[in-house]
């Protein structure tokens, strides 16, 4: 959305618009908390802090770089959940149990490296950059380091007090139709093209046993695998993957890209072009007519650009959801509690 504002905004001011009507698109804009958030939004308050940002991230991923994956879904998990405000950062305290310890909280990580980044920050320009913010430049930044694309990014968010495990149900499932996926996107103003791009986010990653275990057995609820896994992948996955009951606590992963799972590019799409994708909802985008399209076009190998630029688009969006600007929220001292 902050995108697309600028874009037209620009083009408008090119003079081609009369007058009258940029002052309607003006005002229509500011009304969104989304037109609030600027690209140059910290340059006189904080000037490095995305080099800060970026050098630190850089160092956490060039040591482990399975972190790029982690990095990335923080900021997914963050904004489909309540807006991009880091409540997915907050603790639990003795009467609330957070977001983050939510029964499936999916294994989330990379909380000890935001919380470096925030210190460095607090160094440098204290009481300036919400965590919000810094997720969204860290998603930015870990994309690019695995190789993928980089992007400007709207920046001004600040962080909520307010970090609830029961608003967990706002995240799309993992074992989702095509149509929850699309229902759980359009909830967050994002429509079927955001759901395939922002899809190719499993370029990177590794999902648990238990978020596609029931794909790969006969069970009470279905009486065959899903016919829509290809067979011999599937007898792969079943060695690796030994019972249907698999819980979070198991510690085998499996790549949801294999071969790539820590570099960004399409792979993913030929894995799922070719019925071998891991989750439900990776498998269910060849059940849509336009999200099929997608998947095989980018599949081809000869669109990687027009993906990439895609996906800067797609998170831009995704980076604007449900945002606190102006005098909402606050900007925390430490992610992981309230001020
Ligand atoms: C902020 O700084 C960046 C990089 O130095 C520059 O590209 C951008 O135009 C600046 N934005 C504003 C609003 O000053
Ligand atoms: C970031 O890293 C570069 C290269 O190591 C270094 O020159 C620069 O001073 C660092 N910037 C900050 C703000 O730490
Ligand atoms: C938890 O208790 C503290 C202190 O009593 C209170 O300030 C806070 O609002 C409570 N939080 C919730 C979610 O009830
Ligand atoms: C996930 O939730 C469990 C409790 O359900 C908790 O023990 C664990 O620390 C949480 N993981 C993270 C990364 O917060
Ligand atoms: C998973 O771990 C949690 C906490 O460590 C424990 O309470 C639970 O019983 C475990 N689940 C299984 C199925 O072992």
């Amino acid at each position: 959305m902050a995108a697309a504002a600028t874009v037209r905004t620009r083009s408008l001011a090119g003079g081609v618009v009369p007058v009258a009507l940029l002052l309607l698109v003006l005002c229509t804009g500011s009304s969104s908390a989304a037109g609030q958030l600027d690209v140059g939004y910290y340059n006189k308050t904080c000037p490095a802090a995305e080099e800060i940002v970026r050098n630190e991230t850089a160092a956490a991923v060039t040591a482990s770089p399975d972190l790029a994956a982690a990095l990335l879904r923080l900021h997914y998990h963050d904004c489909f959940v309540q807006g991009c405000d880091a409540s997915v950062l907050l603790d639990s305290t003795p009467n609330n149990t957070a977001e983050r310890d939510a029964k499936p909280n999916g294994s989330l990580r990379g909380f000890d490296v935001v919380a470096r980044v925030k210190d460095r920050l607090e160094q440098a320009c204290p009481g300036t950059v919400s965590c919000a913010d810094i997720l969204a430049l860290m998603a930015r930044d870990a994309v690019s380091l695995a190789k993928g694309p980089s992007w400007p990014v709207a920046l001004g968010r600040r962080d909520g007090r307010i970090s609830s495990a029961g608003s967990c149900g706002e995240l799309p499932p993992l074992h989702g139709d095509v149509g929850l996926m699309v229902q759980a996107f359009a909830a967050k103003g994002l429509d079927l093209k955001d759901l395939v791009v922002l899809s190719g986010a499993h370029t990177l990653g590794k999902a648990h046993c238990s978020s596609y275990a029931d794909r790969l057995y006969a069970s009470a609820g279905c009486s065959t695998p899903d016919p829509a896994l290809d067979a011999r992948y599937a007898d792969r996955l079943r060695m690796r993957c030994t019972s249907p009951y698999a819980d979070d606590n198991s510690t085998t992963t499996t790549e949801l890209d294999p071969g790539s799972s820590d570099t960004f590019d399409t792979s993913y799409y030929r894995h799922v072009a070719r019925r071998r994708g891991l989750l439900r909802s990776d498998a269910s985008l060849l059940d849509h007519r336009f999200t099929r399209a997608y998947v095989l076009q980018a599949a081809s190998g000869r669109y990687d650009g027009h993906f990439y630029h895609d996906f800067a688009v797609s998170m831009a969006k995704m980076a604007a959801i449900g945002v606190l600007t102006g005098d909402q929220g606050e900007i925390r001292r430490k992610c992981n509690v309230v001020n």
